[in-house]
């Protein structure tokens, strides 16, 4: 039990309760109250998780006010700048960055699954036309279930191992196959001479009738993109995934659950919204009005790609990503891009105004994410889907870490009950 404590008094019985507090690596320390219902008769109130820890990790750490991402110890830049996608996925798995012997057998495990069970290519056809990629995306992880029976025994760590390699692999294929049957288009199989990220792009644009090359810097950009949005501790779907997975359902499930949270315009639709924005405001002379209309109380307008719940400082993501615009636009002849001018002046001018500055509102990851993803030449419906494919491997680490755990349990959040108490059926015919 951890020394230090902290003692509250019930001032309606005058009881005293003393509960442990425990610190962690880095971050505030937290009161455990584990004990705090069955010694004392009290539930905690807290909706939205702002102020809970909802389990103990070792895996990502966030400081919001310094503006900290740390995957495994490592900072987000450094990752960014210097690593690769799949070396980051081991990271994150692993807990350690692999030496070149381990890379490799990483790298081709993962190439080896990345094909899928051509039933599933069926499965697709069942789908609308006009479906949007993530309602695809979640129905088609959740039924890998259905095609990869060998490896569902969440207790035995070989299974888990084995579907977490599949989930990594299989993911860009099933997420570029969405896209292509959204516009009509055949589904295009893997390449397992390209890297993870060359491959994913393939998948998307290549086409029957046309070469499509690979561009180095479109590869590099996609893998950046992918490493800064692998993990981000316990949002809201990767809290989803380790709630799912508390009842020992499969990985597939859990994820896919994951894919149905990350879908909403609160969490993982933001850089959509971003692209809405800056094509509205659509001339760098009306950014003025729109700022002023983000700070009129009376007006619901926000900053889209500004402030964040956790985030009191600059987005360490948001920062990487600026240059990574540069370098797509610069790659696809496009650095004069007028919606990049238009964010580079939005930023610059919220950067200096006393609203901002005051409420500690800075670009987020999603600020210059939307700009990347459309110069690469994809639409904003797929935008959230390639958030889906690099969170994929947060998601799954995070399962394992949580499955592995010892005394493990289903969670079960309780509440704060406001209906009608307790009372008595009465019949239909003596109702008023
Ligand atoms: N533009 C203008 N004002 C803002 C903005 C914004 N983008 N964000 C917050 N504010 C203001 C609020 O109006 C409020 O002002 P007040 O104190 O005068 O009432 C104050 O800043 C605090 O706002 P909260 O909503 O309490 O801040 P919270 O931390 O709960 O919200 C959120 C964070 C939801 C991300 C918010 O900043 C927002 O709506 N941003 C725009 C949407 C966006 O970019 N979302 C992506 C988030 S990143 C991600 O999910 C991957």
């Amino acid at each position: 039990m951890s020394k230090e404590t902290l003692t509250i008094r019930d001032n309606r019985t005058g009881q005293e309760m003393v509960l442990p507090i425990q610190q962690g690596t880095s971050g505030p320390p937290v009161v455990d109250i584990t004990k705090l219902y069955k010694n004392f008769g009290l539930f905690t109130f807290d909706p939205g998780f702002r102020a809970t820890a909802s389990c103990e990790s070792k895996i990502t750490f966030i400081d919001g006010d310094q503006g900290i991402l740390l995957y495994r110890g490592y900072p987000i830049d450094q990752l960014a700048e210097k690593s690769t996608f799949l070396e980051v996925c081991y990271l994150l798995m692993h807990g350690e960055l692999p030496n070149q012997n381990q890379f490799d057998d990483y790298v081709k495990l993962v190439t080896e699954h990345t094909m899928l069970h051509e039933q599933i290519l069926n499965f697709y056809r069942g789908y609308r036309r006009d479906a949007h990629p993530m309602a695809i995306m979640v129905g088609v992880v959740g039924a890998l279930s259905a095609f990869y029976h060998d490896s569902l025994d969440v207790h035995d760590p070989r299974h888990r191992e084995i579907s977490a390699f599949r989930l990594i692999a299989k993911i860009p294929t099933i997420a570029a196959a969405s896209y292509k049957y959204s516009i009509g288009q055949p589904f295009v199989y893997p390449r397992n001479d390209l890297s993870y990220s060359e491959n994913f792009l393939h998948m998307l644009f290549s086409g029957p009738c046309q070469e499509y090359t690979v561009s180095p810097a479109m590869a590099r950009a996609m893998d950046i993109i992918m490493i800064l949005h692998a993990d981000h501790e316990q949002n809201a779907s990767t809290s989803t995934v380790r709630l799912a997975g508390s009842s020992l359902a499969n990985p597939f499930a859990a994820i896919s659950a994951g894919i149905g949270a990350l879908w909403g315009p609160a969490h993982g639709g933001a850089n959509e919204a971003v692209l809405n924005m800056l094509h509205q405001i659509g001339d760098e002379d009306n950014i003025g009005a729109f700022v002023k209309r983000a700070k009129d109380p009376n007006d619901p307008f926000r900053l889209m790609g500004f402030g964040h719940r956790v985030y009191k400082n600059y987005d360490p993501r948001a920062k990487v990503l600026q240059k990574a615009a540069y370098d797509v636009l610069e790659e696809v002849g496009r650095h004069d891009d007028p919606l990049l001018k238009i964010a580079q002046k939005l930023e610059k001018i919220a950067l200096e105004d006393d609203y901002f500055v005051k409420r500690k509102l800075y670009p987020n990851v999603d600020f210059y994410s939307g700009i990347i993803l459309s110069a690469m030449g994809l639409p904003t419906s797929m935008f959230t889907v390639i958030f889906a494919v690099s969170r994929t491997i947060g998601w799954i680490s995070q399962w394992m870490e949580m499955i592995s755990q010892e005394g493990q349990a289903i969670g079960r959040p309780r509440q704060l009950y406001t209906g009608t108490a307790q009372r008595d059926y009465i019949p239909l015919d003596k109702r008023a």
